[in-house]
């Protein structure tokens, strides 16, 4: 038997902070709301009241459903923000099948194993290299600007073709863009910042190819099978996705490491591969910093654990809490390096799931399996509640990482 829920907000204010507790941990009312039931409903900023969705299976059928929509211009979609301006705000992330799949596929050969692979001895060398200059300079130092943000701004650079010596610049803009908090026309003025960046740049690539991923778009281009705005949105999104999310990931992986010494001790005196990629599984699992959920919008009725979801309404799959379901990961909330984790939905899941996700487990497996090794006494210079996290992000982590060794 199928019922509706009231329209009644069940959780106001959604997204909320972490629990101030710990601050790897989903918001505790999240717990709560996957314990009494799949499907819950949340206000956002803007007084409209989609579903959250909190279980794991539940979240992967929804993201693999036709139905469901990530174009932010459907009626229902949750907006993080309101949206300025019209056309999808960034690429194919927000677009469907078919001109999702016919963009995605132009820019997918970079991302396959095989050549992530080709790329590792480059990456070693990148994360050696940053760590000379780290214990060759003074201390205490901030992990984030001296490491964790150079390390995949300079991979993502070098394979789009984008001059590291901008990276002041792209980086400004994508904390905008990213900031959940800023002002809609100032994330709008960021974002066109970086298209406009982009569009010159491609020009250049036009006239003057290189052998990286803008010079094959401007191929495309070429061909007219692209417009040069959408081959810059898409390097727009590149950029983006490329440095943010694994930035994070190193700094907030390193802190959460720290606090578990016993997790970290395994890691940093290991030389089994096989542990190391378990490791990373289990991290993208446990902080899933993609935290303000997958936001998708129904098209057509779907009826689901019991519930009919109807046409023109929001759908938030909270992956966060997904990632730390009971029935998909025993003992959720441990940390524990050891466990298989790799069905985990901190790529997200369906035609959206992440396209850079070779690249970023080989980034993690490179910086996690050297970090600790060659700086072994690597500890927090100041104390955990100085530590400023990213409450205002669409990507959490943290802003600062004081360290020392
Ligand atoms: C640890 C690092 C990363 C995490 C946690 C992460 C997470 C995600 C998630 C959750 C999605 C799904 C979005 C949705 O369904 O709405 C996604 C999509 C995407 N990611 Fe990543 N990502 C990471 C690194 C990267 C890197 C290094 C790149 C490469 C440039 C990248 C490029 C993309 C792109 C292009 C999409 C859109 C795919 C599509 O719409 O078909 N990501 N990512």
């Amino acid at each position: 038997m199928t019922s509706t829920l009231d329209s009644a907000a069940e959780i106001p204010d959604y997204p909320m902070t972490r629990a101030a507790g710990c601050p790897f941990d989903p918001p505790p009312v999240l717990r709560e709301k996957q314990k009494e039931g799949p499907l819950t409903k949340v206000r956002l900023w803007d007084g409209s009241t989609p579903w959250l969705v909190t279980r794991y299976a539940d979240q992967r059928a929804l993201l693999a459903d036709p139905r469901v929509s990530a174009d932010a211009y459907q009626p229902g979609y949750p907006s993080p923000t309101a949206l300025v301006g019209s056309g999808s705000p960034i690429s194919f992330i927000m677009m469907d099948d078919p001109e999702h799949a016919r963009l995605r596929r132009m820019v997918t050969a970079p991302f396959t194993i095989k050549r992530v692979e080709a790329m590792r001895p480059a990456v070693q060398k990148i994360v050696d290299d940053l760590i000379d200059d780290l214990l060759a300079g003074p201390k205490p130092v901030d992990l984030v600007e001296a490491f964790a943000l150079p390390v995949p701004s300079l991979v993502i650079c070098e394979l789009l073709g984008v001059p590291y010596a901008d990276h002041d610049f792209f980086q400004d803009n994508s904390k905008t863009i990213i900031n959940r908090d800023a002002d809609p026309e100032q994330r709008a003025a960021a974002l066109g910042r970086l298209v406009g960046y982009l569009d010159t740049l491609l020009g250049e690539k036009l006239a003057n190819p290189g052998d990286d991923l803008l010079s094959g778009l401007t191929e495309r281009v070429k061909s007219g099978e692209l417009s040069q705005r959408d081959a810059a949105g898409i390097g727009v999104l590149l950029l983006i996705a490329g440095h943010e999310t694994t930035a994070n990931m190193i700094a907030l992986g390193t802190l959460a490491l720290l606090e578990h010494p016993d997790q970290l001790a395994l890691l940093r005196d290991t030389a089994d591969q096989k542990l190391v990629t378990s490791a990373v599984e289990e991290l993208l699992r446990y902080l899933h910093i993609t935290h303000n959920g997958r936001r998708r919008a129904v098209l057509a009725d779907i009826e689901i654990a019991g519930q009919v979801i109807r046409a023109g309404e929001g759908l938030i799959m909270a992956n966060d809490i997904g990632n730390r379901d009971p029935d998909a990961f025993p003992d959720p909330d441990r940390l524990d390096l050891q466990r298989d984790a790799r069905h985990h939905v901190a790529f997200g899941f369906g035609i959206h799931q992440c396209l850079g996700q070779p690249l970023a487990r080989m980034e993690l497996q490179v910086v996690y399996s050297t970090l600790y090794r060659r700086i072994p006494t690597l500890r927090l210079a100041t104390d955990l509640d100085q530590i400023p996290f990213k409450h205002d992000g669409s990507v959490y982590g943290v802003y600062e990482l004081p360290v020392t060794w």
